[in-house]
């Protein structure tokens, strides 16, 4: 076949291989995402010495899937953004997790999972933090499994050299016991920590656990944050009940706070926190307390009939008193009830209508947009920033997603964040078409 054949195919071939990917590592490119993909394909042609996405397509589809396509895709299409004590509430839960463990003398060792662990960050800042604030449980009483895709990042995180970019949410100088200067801008992880920590190969995707080969049983915590942003809703919610699975009775599933969608997780109890969600598995009548502070994203709509009855523990108690909500309303209809609530004067039944719409509706990247617009406009930060975190996911290239994430930062503080944000804005917008552009005006003439 000629490269002028090819050209013509492209656009089939490059479907076809953009489902064999999904359906293989469970990495999904649907909508804006597939220009990703394509480009992606461009890349890893040149890799390959292939003449182009085409034909890298077709090397995809030839032949059963092996180790070189998944080595591949994992290198050109998975995404490495992590950073050390990322989303800290989850690690205020495992400390928690870890200080209800000792006190119970329990005999067995606490198992902990991190399920996409990129680089390595995630897991040493668990161990890191366990070390620190657990001092009462022996670092051989914990056994810390991280698990990745990519190999190239698990060889990384083995090697547990790291720059100060990895340190971005940390001081350094905090860490100093756990980390040694080698003299280069560059800091390697305290042996002794590296050594708590098991890495090792695996594909979520894949119906390798839970099983014992794995090590992926009787799991006390299993952190999944930012990896199932990456998947299809279909993939996901097999996932995650592979995930449930591999837990304990009464053990935690943590996932970024975007990610969660209530109906994908039957057979948890969610505890919402402004930058993480945990799903415990079930509420045995023990009392492993969950953090303290107060909950900044109220649970959506009731559970499940078939989930358990709500977790015990005083905040998770108070959080998740079944609500006698009123039926989630459709996501057009939600958005004028909601609008109404707020034009009566009834702010917080205003803002609780619109987190359980939100919620019913995660895939919606109009309704997560008006959403954002509507809790900015009515001081409910923290809903804004989740509403915009799940459009970005939806739409990576939202310029209005990047004007509100940029109003958001602001108003946190994070003005070099803000700034970034807004030059992705600019860029973004000047590419926009003449209507979408004067929709953007619009929206910034409103937006607070
Ligand atoms: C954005 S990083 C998240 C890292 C870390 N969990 C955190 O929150 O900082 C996403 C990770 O998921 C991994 N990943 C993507 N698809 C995967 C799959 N099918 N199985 C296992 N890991 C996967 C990627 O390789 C990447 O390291």
């Amino acid at each position: 076949m000629t490269a002028t054949d090819l050209a013509a195919l492209a656009p089939d071939v490059l479907d076809l291989a953009a489902r064999r990917v999904e359906a293989e590592t469970g990495l999904t490119f649907a909508g804006a995402r597939r220009r990703r993909f394509d480009a992606a394909l461009g890349k890893m042609a040149d890799t390959l010495g292939l003449p182009g996405a085409a034909a890298c397509a077709s090397w995809l589809l030839a032949g059963p899937w092996d180790a070189a396509r998944s080595a591949l895709c994992a290198r050109f299409l998975t995404v490495g953004e992590t950073y050390f004590f990322r989303e800290p509430r989850a690690l205020d839960l495992a400390c928690d997790v870890a200080r209800a463990h000792a006190a119970r003398g329990a005999n067995r060792l606490l198992r902990i999972w991190s399920a996409g662990c990129c680089t390595g960050e995630e897991p040493y800042s668990i161990a890191l933090s366990l070390r620190r604030r657990v001092p009462q449980l022996p670092p051989d009483g914990v056994t810390i499994l991280a698990t990745d895709l990519n190999d190239a990042f698990l060889d990384f995180a083995r090697a547990g050299i790291y720059r100060r970019w990895s340190f971005r949410r940390a001081d350094p100088a905090d860490l100093d016991d756990f980390f040694r200067p080698l003299g280069d801008g560059r800091f390697e992880i305290d042996p002794r920590l590296r050594a708590q920590i098991r890495f090792a190969s695996l594909n979520l995707a894949s119906a390798t656990y839970p099983s014992a080969a794995t090590g992926t049983v009787a799991m006390d915590i299993i952190f999944c944050r930012n990896v199932l942003m990456y998947f299809a809703p279909e993939q996901v919610g097999r996932v995650i009940a592979r995930l449930r699975d591999c837990l304990a009775p009464g053990g935690w599933l943590v996932v970024n706070a975007s990610e969660a969608s209530p109906p994908l997780f039957a057979g948890f109890t969610p505890v919402y926190h402004e930058d993480a969600v945990f799903f415990r598995k079930s509420a045995p009548a023990d009392t492993v307390a969950v953090p303290q502070e107060a909950t900044a994203v109220a649970p959506p709509a009731p559970a499940p009939a078939k989930a358990p009855a709500p977790a015990p523990a005083r905040a998770a108690a108070a959080a998740l008193a079944p609500a006698p909500a009123p039926p989630v309303p459709q996501p057009d209809g939600a958005m004028a009830r909601v609008h109404a609530l707020a034009a009566a004067g009834r702010r917080e039944e205003a803002l609780q209508c619109l987190r359980r719409a939100v919620e019913a509706d995660v895939l919606s990247a109009p309704l997560q947009q008006d959403a954002a617009l509507f809790a900015l406009e009515h001081g409910d930060r923290a809903l804004a920033r989740h509403c915009v975190r799940r459009l970005l996911y939806l739409e990576p290239d939202s310029a209005l997603g990047h004007y509100l994430s940029a109003l958001i930062e602001d108003a946190s503080g994070r003005r070099p964040r803000a700034r970034s944000l807004l030059r992705e804005f600019g860029r973004l917008a000047a590419g926009a078409d003449a209507e979408l552009r004067s929709a953007l005006k619009q929206w910034m003439e409103r937006a607070p």
